[in-house]
């Protein structure tokens, strides 16, 4: 019997659910190579904690920028991996359901179908992230009413306005958690004079950062390396400059929520209005970031329960319609 999975391949962290077992592996979307064989030695954190210290033909690779695939080999290799990982085997050719950023481009979409195929997938069904999610939330998505989606991740963005199956208004941005951490850091090479580590950044994010600058006080002592000189020193970080470097990054996430409801028919605006939006995403978990997108557009804004996992239940919830449905065709066909 073939294997259904679902998968979501995020820029920092992917998640794969199979119907029988729900969500089986969530981990950061890397992988290590054996550059000489070929072969995947490690996926998610295992490949995480290789860098620096494994052989020099051994190469870790994050084939994800921006939400989509950058690299079709790697990709490739990574899902094989990750079929290893869920223990789903290249003999059962699987039948896989993906999510795919709506602002992805036809080639993108192709790359990623080709490379579940290359990885051993018999049928792929790519579905548009925002009706994942949407269907992940259990709001009515074939219903002709409006249902409000964001997605907040950390290398792309989107807002949705769903109704009837499909998107009716939507608009996207290449950029999401991953920009304000490069913002943060450049920040402190430019005032500073030093040089943190991305994990750094992200820290200084998650821990001092508000959407709406009200953690001015607090800071954090972190380690960083000194440009001119080479050595490591302590800094001493605040949040005012946290929210210094965000302040470009974040209005243009909220100008794009703007441009999607802005552009809603007026029946579906009123069911917003009602109804409220949802934000999913890890990148949504920024704190005071939902009340910067409800101040700015006049709704109420609601912050997914585990908004990072949000995508890959809606995922898991296709499969399951779609196992019972070929269920159904199976009993008839004796
Ligand atoms: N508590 C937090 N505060 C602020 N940001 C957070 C927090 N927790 C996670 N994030 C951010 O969420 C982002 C990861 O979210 P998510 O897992 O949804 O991304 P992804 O699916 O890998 O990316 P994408 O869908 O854009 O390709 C990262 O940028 C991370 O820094
Ligand atoms: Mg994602």
């Amino acid at each position: 019997m073939a294997t259904d999975v679902a998968l979501d391949i995020g820029t920092s962290f992917t998640r794969l659910a199979t119907a029988e077992r729900g969500i089986v592996f969530d981990e950061p979307t890397m992988v290590a190579i054996d550059t000489n064989s070929g072969d995947v030695v490690e996926v998610g954190y295992g490949a995480l904690d290789s860098v620096g210290r494994t052989s020099r033909h051994v190469l870790v690779f994050r084939p994800f920028a921006q939400g989509t695939t950058v690299d079709f080999d790697v990709t490739a290799r990574l899902i094989a991996g990750l079929f290893d990982r869920a223990g789903v085997s290249k003999l059962s050719r699987a039948r896989v359901v993906m999510s795919v950023p709506s602002l992805a481009t036809p080639i993108e979409r192709r790359a990623l179908r080709q490379a579940a195929i290359q990885a051993g997938a018999r049928e792929v069904s790519l579905i548009e992230a925002p009706i994942a999610a949407a269907i992940g939330l259990g709001l009515p998505v074939q219903d002709p009413v409006g249902s409000a989606v964001t997605i907040l991740g950390a290398g792309a963005s989107e807002a949705a306005l769903i109704s009837l199956g499909g998107i009716v208004t939507g608009s996207g941005r290449r950029q999401g958690g991953n920009d304000l951490d490069s913002a943060v850091a450049s920040l402190l090479r430019q005032r500073h004079g030093v040089v943190v580590s991305p994990a750094v950044a992200e820290m200084l994010k998650c821990t001092l950062a508000s959407a709406l600058g009200r953690t001015r006080d607090a800071s954090e002592v972190v380690t960083a390396r000194r440009v001119d000189r080479g050595d490591l020193v302590e800094v001493e970080v605040g949040a005012d400059l946290v929210n210094a470097a965000l302040g470009d990054v974040l209005m243009s996430t909220l100008k794009m929520v703007q441009d999607c409801l802005g552009d809603a028919p007026p029946d579906l605006s009123q069911d917003v209005s009602s109804g409220g939006l949802t934000l999913v995403g890890g990148h949504a978990l920024l704190n005071d970031f939902a009340e910067l997108i409800a101040t700015g557009t006049g709704v109420e804004v609601h912050v997914a329960d585990q908004p990072d996992l949000v995508i890959i239940k809606g995922l898991q919830l296709c499969l399951e319609e779609m196992s019972a449905l070929h269920a159904l065709f199976r009993n008839a066909d004796r």
